[in-house]
């Protein structure tokens, strides 16, 4: 079984979508759609070929979602806390990300300073980065985005198979005008759920500069452990080497913490 995506041209409606064996349809802010879906066999993808061409689409592109990202996809979404719905990101996120990701007191914590703005789309759309990004939304506006990167366990050569894929590194970049209402420790629960009962994994882990205390507070929220302290490891784009944190969390220790809060309930 492979998850597929098929981007036609038009807006599809979800009656074809029914007909298409349940595929689910996004539609796109340039006039396509795509369509993704569980597919169990090569005879059941050239069925489905067959039905969109008989339907009278025009194909734009078929590709399999690659492992991870494949099993974060067949979760049920959109998911919902309180508050908030997080999704996968689409290609027209875009513009909403660069809106705060691009503004210093935001880009001075992360990776990169986005300048220009079809760069950022461009790059944000590329599948590796769409297939790691969540959304988060409040009020059906976009509020933040979080990385859920699915990753090798270090492991002996002879054990190799056995770390494949069992833990995710986590992020999280939300919009300053959205900061101190709770919302990215709402949204970092859900991950943390998604990633421990939706994805079955053992271990998640988040990095920030010692110097971001809203980043490293927030993951002790959440129940992370700070697990290293890195002195003067990481170049900051001010030309200054600084300390870094390391956090984790296991799902034993997951499930318990959550086991504690239920019986208290
Ligand atoms: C890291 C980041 C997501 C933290 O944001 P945040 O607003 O501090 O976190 P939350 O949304 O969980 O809000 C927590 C704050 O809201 C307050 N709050 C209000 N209502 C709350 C509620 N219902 N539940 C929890 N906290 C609530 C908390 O007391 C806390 O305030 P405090 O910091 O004054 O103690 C944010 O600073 C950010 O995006 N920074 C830029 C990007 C970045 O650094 N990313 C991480 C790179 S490693």
């Amino acid at each position: 079984m492979s998850i597929y995506e098929f981007r036609v041209d038009g807006h599809v409606d979800e009656h074809w979508a029914t007909q298409l064996g349940g595929l689910r349809p996004d539609h796109h802010g340039d006039g396509s759609t795509t369509l993704t879906g569980p597919v169990a066999d090569q005879a059941e993808l050239h069925g489905l070929l067959a039905r969109l061409r008989d339907l009278g689409t025009t194909l734009l592109s078929v590709r399999a979602v690659p492992e991870p990202a494949a099993a974060l996809r067949k979760l049920d979404w959109p998911a919902r806390t309180e508050r908030l719905v997080l999704r996968p990101g689409t290609a027209d996120d875009a513009d909403a990300v660069f809106a705060y990701r691009r503004l210093e007191q935001v880009a001075r914590w992360i990776t990169e300073l986005p300048v220009d703005e079809d760069v950022f789309r461009t790059r944000f759309a590329t599948p590796q980065r769409l297939a790691d990004t969540l959304i988060v939304e409040h009020d059906g506006r976009v509020i933040g985005d979080l990385m859920l990167r699915v990753e090798d366990a270090w492991a002996q050569a002879e054990v190799a198979d056995g770390g494949r894929g069992v833990q995710a590194e986590l992020g999280w970049v939300f919009d300053p005008a959205q900061q101190g209402h709770g919302y990215a420790t709402e949204a970092v629960r859900e991950l943390l759920r998604i990633c421990f009962d939706g994805l079955g994994l053992r271990r998640v882990s988040a990095l920030c500069f010692a110097d971001n205390e809203p980043s490293w507070r927030l993951m002790e929220r959440v129940g992370m452990r700070r697990e290293e302290h890195n002195v003067r490891e990481s170049l900051h784009r001010s030309g200054e080497w600084l300390d870094g944190f390391g956090y984790a969390l296991l799902a034993d220790e997951w499930k318990a913490a959550a086991g504690v809060q239920d019986s208290g309930a």
